[in-house]
């Protein structure tokens, strides 16, 4: 099958390398020409166990190909986009940072990838964030924690380790993805939204 991926990131080239490995021809398109072009000579931006070798192997034998042309997508029987949403989720998180900074709270942002992108985009509304390296950072001193995306870091979080870094004990999951039982064995009050 012909096939082709949008987005050369963690999400598009782990899926466009594994369905190359599988007898696709996958065409993986990024708009990023400096990764293409690292791509092509099977340079990797991102690890993942065994990935390396898929993509050398699916560019070896011509089933896995890198363009910054989106043309590269026309004719194939489906196309995968794994582009970023910004964070989408940076729209409405920008309306719930607008919503708490016009009540007075100060913001930390963290997303492994978009808290910069994230910064930026609030800071040309006006509305000031910082940004800290990891989840804890970003909730040291706080008084509350939202989780409004779904990294799989947010499921591991040690709750024990965040009660000691915060103020306050609450916190709200948009995404339904901590581990609610553990915060709430470490005393907060944890309101998830979309409970399973
Ligand atoms: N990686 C994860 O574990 C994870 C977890 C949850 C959700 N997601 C979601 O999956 C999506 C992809 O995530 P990722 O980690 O692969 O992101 P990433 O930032 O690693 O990769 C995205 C890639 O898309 C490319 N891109 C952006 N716009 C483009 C366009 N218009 N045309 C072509 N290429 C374009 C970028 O250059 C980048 O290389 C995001 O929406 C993310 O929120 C990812």
């Amino acid at each position: 099958m012909l096939i082709s991926v949008v987005g050369a990131g963690y999400v598009g080239l782990v899926t466009a390398a594994c369905l190359a490995r599988l007898g696709n021809e996958v065409r993986c398109v990024d708009r990023d020409a400096r990764l293409v072009a690292h791509l092509r000579r099977g340079e990797l931006h991102i690890h993942e166990p065994g990935l390396a070798e898929l993509v050398q192997a699916g560019t070896a034998d011509g089933r896995l190909t890198f363009d910054t042309d989106q043309a590269a997508a026309h004719g194939t029987s489906f196309v995968i986009l794994a582009v970023g949403t910004l964070d989408e989720d940076g729209n409405w998180t920008s309306d719930l940072a607008r919503a708490l900074s016009t009540r007075g709270a100060q913001l930390a942002l963290y997303d492994p990838t978009g808290a910069a992108r994230a910064q930026a985009m609030l800071e040309s509304e006006g509305i000031s964030a910082a940004t800290a390296a990891s989840a804890v950072a970003a909730c040291r001193d706080a008084d509350a924690v939202v989780v409004a995306t779904e990294w799989p870091e947010f499921h591991e979080l040690d709750w024990t380790d965040l009660a000691r870094a915060m103020s306050g004990r609450v916190v709200f999951d948009t995404r339904n993805v901590i581990d609610a039982p553990a915060a709430r064995a470490a005393g907060f009050d944890a309101f998830v939204l979309r409970a399973r």
